[in-house]
């Protein structure tokens, strides 16, 4: 499926852009799903706030739960200090996650497919294995900024392995969060793992592992890319995206896959029983 000159690029840069990936009607079938999980979720209190500076926080037994579920996960400013919702619920919801691949009919199939289990093998990956899918919605106005971060943070696998699929799902552009990578980071003394999260009992932390700086908007290059286009990045390459302040909405899904041949570490906080593959 890949040409050489893009498997190069991905090795090169760490990430690969391919525009026009998922056809305008595919792309509406899982936007309209997403919100119908959104309309049918009922809320209950401030159990399912999701914010990345705070992940040792109250969001913990949530997160866990979620991981062979489809749970709604509200943004950090959706309340106010009355802790009422400030925006209706159908803009007030940072996350779904993180099993909709597999319990979700209309992800399920998008998920899935002949396509997919090619790239994953064009990529070195020969045994893929889907450990977890999200739909973000970067909410315009109250979208939260993802602070840096090397997605291999999350799946620690011996050698690492994790490869992220994201889909966008609606138009990124700069002005509401498109994502920010540091090419070429995922490799030499900047692929370094820098931290690691990690399930403790019913806690999560991260641990720092190691001290090289992250990358900053200087360095890094963003990614503005239409509804339709996948961009596959290597576990290791740092990427951000800056919080949504614009009055547009910025959704994309992500697939995190694996190679079911390296080890992957019991500390990690997703676990599950019967992990499928890509077709
Ligand atoms: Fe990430």
């Amino acid at each position: 499926m890949l040409t050489p000159a893009q498997r190069q690029a991905f090795a090169d840069d760490g990430y690969l852009v391919l525009p026009g990936f998922n056809s305008p009607e595919e792309i509406a079938a899982v936007c309209e799903r997403a919100r119908a999980l959104v309309d049918a979720f009922e809320p209950d209190a401030r159990t399912g706030v999701f914010s990345t500076h705070d992940q040792a926080g109250r969001a913990d037994a949530a997160l866990i739960a979620s991981a062979d579920a489809v749970h709604c996960f509200f943004e950090e400013e959706a309340f106010g200090a009355d802790g009422r919702l400030v925006v209706p619920k159908a803009q007030s919801i940072n996350k779904i996650g993180h099993a909709l691949h597999d319990r979700d009919p209309v992800f399920r199939r998008f998920s899935h497919g002949p396509r997919l289990a090619a790239l994953a093998a064009d990529l070195g990956l020969e045994r893929p294995q889907v450990w977890q899918s999200q739909v973000i919605f970067k909410q315009p106005g109250i979208g939260g900024e993802v602070r840096w971060h090397q997605d291999a943070t999350f799946f620690v696998t011996d050698p690492v392995s994790v490869t992220t699929f994201w889909f966008a799902l609606e138009d990124a552009a700069l002005d509401n969060g498109c994502l920010w990578v540091e090419p070429g980071g995922h490799r030499g003394a900047r692929g370094v793992l820098r931290e690691r999260f990690v399930r403790d009992g019913q806690r999560l932390r991260i641990e720092r592992l190691d001290s090289t700086p992250w990358p900053d908007t200087g360095t890094a290059v963003p990614l503005p890319v239409p509804a339709g286009t996948l961009v596959l990045f290597h576990g290791l390459l740092p990427h951000y995206s800056a919080a949504n302040r614009s009055p547009r909405s910025r959704l994309a899904y992500t697939l995190h896959v694996t190679d079911g041949r390296a080890a992957y570490a019991a500390s990690n906080w997703l676990q599950r029983s019967g992990v499928g593959g890509l077709d």
